[in-house]
């Protein structure tokens, strides 16, 4: 049974979908565009970022937080995708080495207990030209007011975010460190919804 914590913030990521499509849509769009054949979405959430799939993509959800899974099931629903949902984290992947071909994650790595195991997961399950698509947010440059302000309100951030990490720092060195042969990214503010998670990184790493 999910805990009602896990109950509120499905119900949350559900009910503010609307708000980060706005925000986050277009660049969601362009980057998933270029997924293709078994896509695991890790920490799907909801499910809101199907989408944005391409058509004909087989779908796997690895996704922790039972409450979500109904919200998933709706989501896949009514674009007509079938979906694969395995209730797991992204330290320890439910899937075979080399079996996907793109793994995709938004808005997760902040919230992992361990970044570096998860990306290790990740390139381990994914196929030997495989890709890993991300659009995370991270912390803003040391010295900026932005943030000064997610060092204050990290904790409060977490409480209230189930576990979200808004000051971490998270970039290509941590997926080369993971063993990812390239990384090309971008650096972007896409704000608004929670104006203090405003930097992101949006990119692909290959293996
Ligand atoms: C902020 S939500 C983002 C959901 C979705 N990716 C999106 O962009 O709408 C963070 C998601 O990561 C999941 N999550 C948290 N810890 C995780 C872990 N260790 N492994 C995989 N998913 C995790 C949460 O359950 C939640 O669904």
């Amino acid at each position: 049974m999910p805990s009602l914590n896990q109950k509120l913030f499905a119900w949350f990521t559900e009910n503010t979908e609307e708000r980060r499509d706005k925000i986050l849509g277009e660049t969601k769009q362009h980057l998933f565009a270029r997924a293709n054949g078994t896509v695991a979405e890790i920490g799907m959430g909801t499910g809101s970022n199907m989408q944005y799939y391409p058509d004909g993509v087989k779908v796997i959800a690895v996704e922790p937080n039972e409450a979500m899974e109904r919200y998933i099931l709706e989501n896949a629903a009514e674009l007509g995708i079938e979906i694969d949902i395995r209730r797991s984290s992204a330290e320890e992947l439910p899937l075979d080495d080399e079996s996907v071909d793109t793994v995709i994650t938004t808005h997760v790595l902040c919230s992992v207990a361990d970044v570096q195991q998860s990306l290790r997961e990740i390139l381990r399950v994914l196929k030997p030209e495989g890709q890993y698509l991300f659009l995370e947010h991270v912390a803003a440059e040391q010295g900026t007011t932005l943030r000064v302000m997610q060092n204050i309100v990290r904790r409060l951030h977490a409480a209230a975010f189930n576990g979200c990490q808004c000051n971490r720092e998270i970039g290509g060195v941590n997926m080369k460190n993971a063993g990812f042969e390239s990384v090309a990214y971008r650096k972007k503010n896409l704000g608004g919804y929670l104006s203090h998670i405003k930097p992101h990184i949006i990119g692909a790493a290959t293996k």
